[in-house]
C-alpha cells in the first residue's frame, strides 16, 4: 500500500529575534507512488523542515502538500516518521514500544496483539519482544523505531537520517533491511541522510538541496534496477553526479 505525494511551491520561514528567516522557498517535488525519494542537502539546508510539514506536524507555511491528491491537515496514521534517534520509552518493553503506534489505531486488544507480533517478525526482532530499550544495541533500538512506525501500515513512510547514530557495518545492514521493507511492503519512502552513498544505493531519485534558503538544486534520477551492486561502476557514476550537485550546491 502505498501514496503519492505532491509537493507544490513550498515556502516556509521562521520567525527568530523578531527577524524572519527564510528556511524554504520554492520546493516543487513529486513522488509517485511506491517510489523510494532520497534526500541530501547541507546542514540546515531545511531537509527536517519539509519532512515535518509533510507530516503534518507544522501548519505554517505557504504552497501545496497533498498525499494522494488529499491536501495534508495534520498528522495521520498513513504517514508515519523516523528520527535519527530511536525515541522509544525506556519504562516500555519492545512490543509495548511499537504496540504505542497504534494508541489511535482503533484495532482490537487482540488485533493490535497480532499486529505488534508481525511487525516484530518484519523488523527481525523475535526473541526481543520482552526486552527493554537499555539492553538493545542501536541498530536494534532503530530498528523497533522503524516496527513502530510501520505498525500502522502507513502509505507514506519519511525517515530522517535513521541510519545516522549507527556504525558502518550495522548501517550497511540497515540499508539492506529498509530496501526488503520497501519492496515487501510496497511503501511510499522518502530518506533524508547525509550519507550520499546510502542515498544513490536506496533512491529511486536523489533529491540535493541547497541551504539559505533551502531549495532544490538538481534531482538525479538512479534509473538501475534492486538489488543494486554497492560498488559498481553505475552507482558510483550516481554518487559522482550527486556530490557534484552538492558541490554547486554549498553556499
Ligand atoms: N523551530 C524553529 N525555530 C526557528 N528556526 C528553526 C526551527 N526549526 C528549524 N529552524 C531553522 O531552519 C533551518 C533549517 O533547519 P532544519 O532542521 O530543517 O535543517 P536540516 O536540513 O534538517 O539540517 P541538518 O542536516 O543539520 O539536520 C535552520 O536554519 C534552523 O536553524
Ligand atoms: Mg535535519
Amino acid at each position: 500500500m502505498s501514496a503519492s505525494l505532491q509537493i507544490a511551491g513550498i515556502g516556509k520561514s521562521y520567525r527568530v529575534d523578531g527577524s524572519v528567516l527564510p528556511v524554504l522557498r520554492g520546493i516543487d517535488l513529486d513522488v509517485a507512488a511506491g517510489e523510494f525519494v532520497s534526500i541530501v542537502g547541507a546542514s540546515g539546508c531545511g531537509k527536517s523542515t519539509l519532512l515535518r510539514l509533510v507530516v503534518g506536524l507544522e501548519g505554517d507555511y505557504s504552497g501545496r502538500i497533498a498525499v494522494a491528491g488529499q491536501p495534508v491537515a495534520g498528522t495521520s496514521l498513513e504517514r508515519g516518521i523516523v528520527f535519527q534517534e530511536p525515541r522509544l520509552l525506556p519504562w516500555l518493553t519492545v512490543e509495548r514500544n511499537i504496540a504505542l503506534g497504534l494508541l489511535n489505531s482503533g484495532l482490537s486488544k487482540a488485533d493490535k496483539a497480532e499486529a505488534v507480533r508481525a511487525h516484530i517478525d518484519l523488523v527481525r526482532l523475535n526473541g526481543f519482544e520482552r526486552a527493554w530499550p537499555h539492553q538493545l544495541s542501536g541498530g536494534m533500538a532503530q530498528r523497533v523505531a522503524l516496527a513502530r512506525a510501520l505498525v500502522n501500515r502507513p502509505k507514506l513512510l519519511l525517515l530522517d537520517e535513521p541510519f545516522g547514530a549507527l556504525d558502518a557495518l550495522t548501517r550497511a545492514h540497515m540499508q539492506t533491511e529498509l530496501q526488503r521493507l520497501w519492496q515487501q511492503e510496497g511503501i511510499t519512502m522518502i530518506l533524508v541522510t547525509h550519507d550520499v552513498e546510502e542515498a544513490v544505493y536506496l533512491g529511486n531519485r536523489v533529491v540535493v538541496m541547497r541551504p539559505r534558503p533551502g531549495r532544490i538544486e538538481r534531482i538525479v534520477d538512479i534509473g538501475l534496477p534492486f538489488p543494486r551492486d554497492r560498488n559498481g561502476p553505475a552507482l558510483l557514476d550516481a554518487r559522482r553526479q550527486v556530490v557534484e550537485a552538492f558541490a554547486e550546491a554549498l553556499p
